[in-house]
């Protein structure tokens, strides 16, 4: 089997993963901004009513790749366009790291059962 460019793209891709990965474990002190997404999507993200998704434990790159999208308005939403209007590219970074490290709240592992166990 012969190596195309798809496979050096997905080997490329495998790589930046654990990258991602990586740079998540430094753990980042909680940004003030979060004060306001809290009012939505909770305070260590895990949001209050269905309508708003929950960012605890998304990947941190697609936190920052969402909220730079919505403020290029690449991606439309008038109620998040007008949330990031405001914040730099600093700002955003650290809202991303900051989600990305709480603890994500659908599922846990039970390692008794060893079932994935609704909470
Ligand atoms: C008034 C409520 C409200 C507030 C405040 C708010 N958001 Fe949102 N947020 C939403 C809604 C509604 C969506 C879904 C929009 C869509 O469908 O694109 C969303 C989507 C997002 C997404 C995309 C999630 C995904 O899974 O694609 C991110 C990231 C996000 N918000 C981050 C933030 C951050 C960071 C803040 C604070 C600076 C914030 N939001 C403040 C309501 C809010």
């Amino acid at each position: 089997m012969s190596t195309t460019i798809l496979d050096k793209v997905l080997i490329a891709a495998a790589f930046a993963a654990v990258a991602g990965v990586a740079q998540a474990t430094e753990q980042v002190e909680q940004p003030a901004a979060v004060a306001v997404c809290a009012t939505c999507h909770g305070e260590k993200g895990v949001s209050a009513a269905p309508i708003f998704p929950n960012l605890a434990g998304q990947h941190r790159n697609y936190i920052e790749h969402a909220l730079q999208a919505y403020k290029s308005g690449a991606r439309k939403n008038p109620i998040m366009a007008a949330q990031v209007a405001g914040l730099s590219d600093a700002d955003i970074k650290q809202l991303a790291a900051w989600f990305s490290q709480q603890p994500p709240a659908l599922y846990t592992l039970d390692p008794e059962a060893k079932t994935l166990q609704k909470e």
